[in-house]
């Protein structure tokens, strides 16, 4: 069973309102109870022979949107921190940004770029372990688009949830404040 963390420690994040991360906190805890749910489901429907019919196909395609959401949401709270941490330019991961992106102000560009497409989902800044790169990745929704294998080291929730309520239809806006209270440290340790 997954349970819901604990991120109240967020309240009070400048340009953040309680009222936005209190909606926050509850729409991912919604992935969590439902995550649960279709796991629950899924093994009793496969136990009692029932794989064959149209409810186990939904369901089981359902699953990775809501663990994705599940997961995301968590990683985004975690590299978020009142006031931000600054990225260590001796660190593994500023280093490696200036590397692959010639350097951090070209990554930052890309990165809000990427945040900025239309539609609702994810910016991700992924390290693919494999052949030793980053990449800023554009998330569908909750699961389109993962990289196979790579790990998120930077997440950014741009579903409108994320910010509406703040900044109305200003997404620029709220990638603003998301830059000013970004975690490094803990980014940084996700390399
Ligand atoms: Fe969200």
């Amino acid at each position: 069973m997954y349970q819901a963390k604990n991120f109240d420690a967020l309240f009070g994040t400048p340009g953040f309102s309680d009222e936005l991360l209190k909606n926050h906190f509850a729409l991912y805890q919604g992935y969590v109870t439902n995550t649960n749910k279709l796991a629950e489901t899924l093994a009793l429907m496969a136990t009692e022979g029932r794989t064959g019919t149209p409810e186990y196909n939904e369901l089981k395609r359902r699953f990775g949107w809501e663990f994705n959401g599940l997961r995301l949401h968590e990683l985004y709270f975690a590299n978020l921190k009142n006031g931000g941490v600054i990225l260590n330019p001796e660190a593994a991961l500023a280093q490696k940004i200036i590397v692959d992106f010639g350097s951090q102000e070209n990554w930052e560009k890309d990165f809000r770029a990427t945040g900025a497409l239309r539609g609702i989902g994810w910016a991700v800044l992924y390290y693919d372990q494999i052949d030793d790169r980053l990449f800023n990745s554009w998330i569908n929704e909750h699961d389109a688009g993962h990289l196979a294998g790579a790990k998120p080291i930077l997440v950014m929730d741009v579903f409108e949830h994320a910010f509406m309520l703040d900044y109305g239809l200003k997404r620029a806006d709220y990638i603003e404040v998301f830059f000013k209270n970004i975690n490094w440290g803990e980014a940084g340790q996700r390399v």
